[in-house]
Parts: C-alpha cells; structure tokens; sequence
C-alpha cells in the first residue's frame, strides 16, 4: 500500500501529463503583406491581441509581416485552400480573385475616411464579405482604413497629367488600377506588391502609389523623392480568415474572431485619424516633396471616372452596384 504522501504528487503529475496538452494555445498564422509599423501591422497585432483574450488565451495568432508567406495574391490562394488562417492585404489585391471588391477601387467613388468606413460597415460591405466567401473561399472579418493612395516617385514633382508622361509606374495586377493610369495617359507595370520596394531600388521602375501610412512602415522615402497628393482611390485593406478553416472552428471560437475583427476594425479607423497627419510629415522631415495635382485634381478625375468607370460595371455586378454605393454616400 502506498501512503497518501508518495501518492498525491503521482496523481498531480499524471493529471498535469493530461492537462498540459489542453493548455497549449492553438496557434494560427497571419500573413501581412507591409512590413511592421503600418496600418495592416496594426490591424493584425491589434485583433490577435483581442482573439487571444477572448478566447482565454486558448488560440493565439502569429504574424508574418512584409510579404514572408508570399504575394498577397499567393496568401488569397493559401486561404482558399486553407494551408492559411488569415491574411491582411489590400483589396485591390482581393479584386482578381472576387471582382465585385472592384467597386471599392472605383477611381474617386470614396472620398473621405468617413466614407470609406460607411461603405465597409453597411450592407455594400457586408454582400462583398459573402461574395468574397462565394468567389475567393475566404471571409472578410476586418478591415484596416489605411488613407488615400498617394502617387510617389523618384524623379520629378508630377502636378499635370502632362508631367506624368514617361514615368514607369508600378502597379498592383489590378484591371482597374491599370485602366486608371491608362486613362492618365501611360501604361503602368503591373508588379506583386512583395517585388515592389525591390522595383523601385533598381529603377525597374520610377514610382508607384500607396498610402502615406504604407510609403512610411515600407522604407519607400529610401527609394522615392517625390509625393503627388492624388486621391483616386482610399485604400482599404482587409482581414481575412480562409473560409475553410473559419468553418472548422467552433461557435465560440468563431464569434472571437468576429468580435476581435469588428473591434480592431474600429481600433484601425481610429490609428489613421490620428496617425496619418504625423507621417505625412515626418516623411516631408526625411526629404520626400509633397506637392498637391493641379486645379483641385480636376484633370485627374474627369479623366479616370469619364474612362474606367464604364469599363467595369458588368464586373462589380452592374452599374446599379456603383449607384446604390452613390446613394448610400448621400450622391
Ligand atoms: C499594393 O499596392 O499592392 C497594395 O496596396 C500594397 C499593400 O498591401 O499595402
């Protein structure tokens, strides 16, 4: 017979034996495709921290900044076929793989924060989030309200459309993106934004554009001297869960994700108001020029709306999609 004594650690240690693997965090990986620092950084960091509480620290995220799992192209593939949890990337990105997401890069449809936030949060966002789920296999649970894309470049202040002329400008595989600069009069080059920075350091080509929160987290002041401070399209960069791995969790764990995506969605329209103004001059500090487009940009947008808007109707699902967007922004 043993006594109590000799038993009782016997016993704790074999229930820690059982335990132990329980309380290991299950761990999902996140691939980002800035590097740290920007609004997608931000977004992440901010719903892995929130997922981790509110499931009680049994799921845990681990993120992959600045392209390390891939283009956000090849990070969309991975989801759909659930060798990936989550991916932050930005929508235009998304676009290829589920084309009515196109109606959020229509050139000058959004034209603040505010109504970047409006469209994302209403019923536009939430028929994209399903059509994403139908098209792409994977949910929109987050988005990260990363600012307007401004044109940067390392050779000369751009003010016309004439001074863009014979500018190589990098841009996402994006059909609308690419219709835009065409209709500004010059054939972009469509690259992965992974190869982008590299693009740029070897002048494969002259510039590109990004917000002014993405131009600081990449380094681009390195490699670009001149900012144009063109309003085309607000940039919006989505949180998404691979639908399959989304659907294998339980109803718990899925509303966390929901919960932690919706908040650190909020948590991210609050990082750009009060970020965006601080980087903007701490880039002009590290030399960059900022120089606004001529006559209020008018040139720019009679152009790229007269031109793309057309265009792309039958893929965003019909131009009633562009007027119901319109009415929801009060147009
Ligand atoms: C792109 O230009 O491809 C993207 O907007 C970059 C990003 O994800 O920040």
């Amino acid at each position: 017979k043993f006594s109590k004594n000799v038993l009782m650690p016997l016993v704790a240690a074999a229930s820690l034996l059982v335990a132990a693997p329980a309380a290991l965090a299950e761990t999902f990986k996140m691939a980002v495709g800035d590097a740290a620092g920007g609004t997608q950084w931000e977004l992440g960091t901010t719903f892995a921290k929130l997922f981790q509480q509110k499931t009680g620290g049994k799921h845990k995220v681990d993120l992959f900044p600045n392209g390390q799992l891939g283009s956000e192209e090849d990070t969309i593939n991975n989801a759909a076929m659930g060798t990936l949890d989550f991916s932050i990337l930005a929508v235009n990105n998304i676009t290829p793989f589920s084309p009515t997401v196109g109606l959020l890069t229509m050139p000058y449809l959004i034209q603040s924060a505010d109504e970047a936030k409006k469209l994302t949060q209403g019923e536009v966002g939430k028929e994209l989030t399903d059509n994403t789920v139908r098209d792409a296999g994977v949910r929109i649970v987050g988005w990260a309200y990363s600012g307007f894309r401004v044109l940067t470049n390392s050779k000369r202040p751009v003010k016309t459309l004439e001074d863009l002329k014979g500018l190589v400008i990098r841009v996402p595989k994006n059909e609308i993106m690419i219709s835009s600069y065409q209709a500004w009069g010059i054939n972009p080059t469509p690259m992965s934004w992974s190869e982008t920075f590299t693009g740029l350091q070897q002048r494969v080509v002259d510039g590109q554009d990004n917000p002014y929160i993405t131009v600081s987290a990449m380094k681009f002041y390195e490699v670009q001297k001149y900012i144009t401070n063109i309003r085309y399209i607000f940039s919006l960069e989505p949180l998404v869960v691979s639908e399959s791995v989304f659907k294998s969790q339980k109803p718990e764990v899925q509303k966390a994700i929901l919960e932690a995506g919706q908040e650190a969605t909020e948590h991210s329209f609050k990082y750009l108001l009060e970020t965006e103004d601080k980087i903007k001059k701490d880039l002009a500090a590290r030399g960059m020029q900022i120089t606004d487009p001529a006559n209020g940009e008018a040139e720019w947008i009679a152009k790229a709306t007269t031109a793309v808007w057309p265009k792309f109707y039958k893929s965003i699902g019909g131009k009633e999609k562009l007027d119901r967007a319109q009415k929801v922004l009060g147009r």
